[in-house]
């Protein structure tokens, strides 16, 4: 197996060692929620674009749906189908896409307003932007990391663009971000041994502490967001 297709596999199966796994399988239920309640009911396979792919991690679990699943990134991803060129603009027509997937990527976005305005053009009237970004989270650059969401703002960008939000979750509220910056603090002075410990614990203690947090806390004030959001037939 290569090493991306790998390293995208650990993202959609974090072991118990991972010092992001609650965060992970957090990521991945609401991908598999967002799936069933808005592309499983699709009739016809629909063609898809993972734009910012990275190492394409959901791809196993959009796959069964597609008919073409393209990934587009920045020129330096040797996986990606289509780089974006200098101006940031994609290789695709109007309208030709029924689903934009954007797992983590707008954070690290220069021009999060274009990036979301191309999301808008290459999809077709109806279809959908399925979108994951950070609100609290440490730095973490590829290959560069810009932002950080507020739940208002996230919202504000994205009807701006004239999407319509269908979904909006948050995922990890406040106190779970908290053992989980904590953990943060310490890991990366750790050897990588005393890393596995570390996530060992705090791990389940991130889990333990977002069960006491409501989803509508969370939906206001969380690690990550996941939208769904549809371009206005
Ligand atoms: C944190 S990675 C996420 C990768 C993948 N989507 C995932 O969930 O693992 C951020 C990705 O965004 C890409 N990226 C950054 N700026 C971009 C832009 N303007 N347009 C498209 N992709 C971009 C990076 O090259 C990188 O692959």
């Amino acid at each position: 197996m290569s090493e991306a297709r790998e390293a995208g596999i650990v993202k959609l199966r974090p072991g118990i060692f991972n010092t992001r796994r609650y965060a992970l399988i957090q990521l991945r239920k609401q991908m598999e929620t967002v799936l069933e309640q808005f592309v499983k009911p699709m009739t016809d396979q629909v063609v898809i674009a993972d734009y910012g792919c990275g190492n394409m991690p959901y791809a196993p679990l959009v796959e069964p749906y597609t008919k073409r699943y393209v990934g587009i990134d920045l020129v330096e991803n040797p996986r990606a189908d289509i780089h974006i060129d200098r101006e940031g603009r994609i290789a695709l027509e109007d309208n030709e896409v029924d689903f934009v997937l954007s797992t983590q990527v707008l954070e690290h976005v220069e021009n999060p307003v274009f990036y979301l305005e191309e999301a808008m053009r290459i999809l077709k009237p109806g279809g959908k932007l399925i979108i994951t970004t950070h609100g609290y989270w440490m730095f973490h650059p590829d290959p560069t990391d810009y932002w950080r969401w507020t739940s208002l703002g996230l919202k504000k960008i994205i009807t701006e663009r004239g999407f319509e939000i269908k979904y909006f979750r948050g995922m990890l509220g406040r106190s779970a971000i908290g053992m989980q910056l904590l953990q943060d603090g310490f890991v990366f002075k750790a050897p990588n041994a005393l890393r596995a410990v570390l996530a060992l614990i705090c791990q389940p203690l991130v889990y333990l502490l977002d069960k006491t947090t409501s989803q509508s806390t969370r939906d206001k004030d969380a690690g990550t967001f996941m939208i769904v959001a549809e371009k206005k037939a």
